[in-house]
């Protein structure tokens, strides 16, 4: 059986800190964590919600430290692409968190993008996500810093606490973005209502939406993102970790495909929501037709050139499982 190429488009690098490398770091740095082992860490990974995972996500942070710190934690999630099958990979990181314990940009962008260069089996990319519970200000101020890093960085994106967080909120910021030439992601319909999908595309223009699992509730905007085939990157094991599916059973993307919208399955954060890209695939228990399907959609929906989707299309049509 070979694995099946994809491209992984919804990947939060330090979703990829897994608990071994939480307990590593905090050794090296001399960070103490509340926490007595491993076993007691990956107990903790039971959430409520959203923000129950968030807390816990965000602390573990603080163990990330150097230039040297990103550039292990991009290198152990870029090892295991090619077992995963993914062939290209758009990967989001969250500067300010890092940003507030004075950890410089720099140290963030050159660490990740180091990575980078070092696997050019996996071609990847990388998404600056904005913290959708902090200001617009601190938004734009973070744009700034990354302007001397623009060539690492190929668009931006939108994460974190959704509900009260309006894609509105951060207009200004996504315009000033795509005026650099930044290809404008956002997190949208994953806890938050389908008016908030509206609006990512609407008023961030967004090329991709983050989730979208909650426009289902609404038929018009469903009918819409058929229409302008607009992308939904989707993550079944984060929607079920996170209560915001019930099981895995009744999660919506079947149906999603069955309504012909452009869906593709990711991971999230798969250190904490128990699998990468392959598990999450594997939870659905999908026919071949539709994970050829899924996996056609993936690189038709990334930032890739024309030339290099198609390659990766060919290879997805003489994949045999
Ligand atoms: N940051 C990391 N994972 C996230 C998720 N699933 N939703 C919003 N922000 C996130
Ligand atoms: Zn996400």
């Amino acid at each position: 059986m070979t694995v099946l190429p994809k491209a992984e488009l919804h990947l939060h690098i330090e979703g990829t800190l897994e608990p071994e490398m939480v307990f590593e770091l905090a050794r090296r740095n001399d960070v103490a964590l509340p926490y007595r082992d491993i076993d007691d860490l990956r107990a903790r990974y039971r959430f409520a919600d959203l923000q129950s995972f968030l807390d816990i996500y965000y602390a573990n942070m603080a163990v990330l430290r150097t230039t040297r710190d990103f550039h292990d934690l991009a290198a152990a999630y870029l090892r295991r692409c090619p077992e995963q099958g993914v062939r290209h990979a758009e990967i989001f990181f969250d500067p300010q968190a890092h940003l507030a314990r004075g950890v410089p940009m720099s140290a963030v962008v050159e660490g990740l993008s180091g990575a980078i260069g070092e696997f050019p089996e996996v071609s990847a990319k990388l998404i600056l996500c904005f913290l959708r519970d902090q200001s617009a200000d601190s938004a734009e101020e973070t744009l700034r810093r990354a302007e001397p890093h623009l060539d690492d960085i190929v668009g931006v994106g939108l994460d974190s606490a959704e509900i009260g967080h309006p894609p509105s909120k951060f207009a200004t910021v996504f315009a000033a973005a795509r005026k650099l030439g930044l290809e404008p992601v956002a997190h949208a319909g994953e806890e938050g209502p389908p008016a908030y999908v509206r609006e990512a595309l609407d008023v961030l223009g967004v090329r991709r939406v983050d989730h979208g699992i909650r426009a289902m509730e609404d038929p018009d905007l469903v009918a819409r993102l058929r229409r302008e085939r607009v992308p939904l990157t989707v993550c079944p094991l984060s929607n079920v970790r996170l209560g915001c599916v019930p099981d895995i059973a009744h999660h919506p993307l079947p149906a999603m495909l069955a309504e012909g919208l452009n869906v593709s399955v990711h991971s999230d954060d798969p250190a904490y929501f128990g699998g990468y890209v392959t598990a999450n695939l594997a939870a659905l228990r999908l026919s071949e037709d539709q994970l050829r399907l899924l996996a056609a959609n993936s690189f038709e929906s990334s930032f890739v050139t024309a030339q290099a989707r198609e390659r990766y299309l060919a290879e997805v049509r003489a994949w045999r499982p």
